[in-house]
């Protein structure tokens, strides 16, 4: 089944408005901040689901905070400000969220830059308070392999390996593929047809799958926090059914999946 650009942005839509539940249950009410809040898809449904906080979105980008503006949200107000560098005063949140954002620092800036990050979240919330993660996740390491139906498939995995400026792309060619590590290649299979030439460059100097489950809780204590929750959002709908028409692999589509992380200040 083809589906339309349109049609997949609806998908994704959909599997995301679904992961909202999980992260609003874990939500303190009180001074809500989300750090990279884009054009406001967490921010509608938060103002919604919380009516009696004070909800902020912050993000770098202003025609999505003007985006947020036309929303028209009761409770919301949004303010430009760059996530990676102290916004608030310390211990003033309740409630920090950053969804599908970390992985943006990680690609500009790498590890550091999002400890430093989660660190400034660490000083800016209360000591009770919550700090949420929603984000790509990346499969633990193991071989796998992918074998390509078309040339022009096998060609532009190989042209992935030459481009993609995050890491190296280590591979060793079989028959009919190549055998490379799960992260390497389920980050391959979700950038592979990209709707146009800009979006494969843009795509190429950022990754999704850059922290495993043990990263993301490393990377927190050393923050100073403890991990409360941490839980896998899994994709629903046939994410790789189009793309089996060209690619096939050897491990479970569910390894393309998101983390949940709540956490609390350590004492
Ligand atoms: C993929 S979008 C996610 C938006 C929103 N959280 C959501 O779930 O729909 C990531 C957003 O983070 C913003 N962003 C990335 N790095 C940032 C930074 N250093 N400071 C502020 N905003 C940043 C981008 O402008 C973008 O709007």
């Amino acid at each position: 089944m083809e589906w339309t650009d349109d049609e997949k942005w609806k998908q994704r839509l959909l599997r995301r408005k679904r992961w909202l539940k999980p992260l609003f249950e874990q939500v303190k009410p009180g001074k809500i901040v989300e750090f990279g809040c884009g054009s406001g898809f967490v921010l509608e449904d938060l103002s919604k689901e919380f009516p009696d906080s004070q909800i902020v979105g912050i993000d770098m980008n202003q025609e999505r905070l003007d985006a947020v503006a036309e929303k028209n949200l009761d409770n919301v107000e949004t303010m430009k400000a760059d996530i990676t560098t102290q916004i608030f005063p310390d211990q003033s949140i309740d409630t920090i969220l950053y969804v599908g954002v970390l992985h943006e620092i990680f690609s500009l800036s790498g590890r550091e830059k999002v400890l430093e990050t989660l660190k400034l979240g660490h000083k800016a919330l209360k000591d009770d308070g919550i700090l949420i993660i929603q984000d790509f996740l990346k499969p633990p390491p193991e071989p796998v392999t992918i074998s390509f139906k078309n040339q022009k498939t096998e060609d532009i995995f190989f042209r992935f390996t030459r481009e993609f400026r995050i890491r190296n792309i280590e591979y060793e060619k079989i028959k009919g593929g190549v055998m490379l590590d799960i992260g390497d290649a389920v980050e391959f299979l979700t950038k592979y047809r990209p709707p146009s030439e800009g979006d494969w460059i843009e795509e190429m100097g950022e990754t999704h799958h850059y922290f495993t489950k043990e990263d993301f809780h490393e990377v927190a204590s050393e923050a100073g926090f403890t991990v409360k929750d941490s839980i896998k959002l899994l994709n629903v709908e046939d994410y790789f059914a189009e793309i089996r028409e060209d690619i096939e692999f050897d491990f479970d589509e569910n390894e393309r999946a998101w983390i949940q992380l709540v956490m609390e200040k350590r004492m």
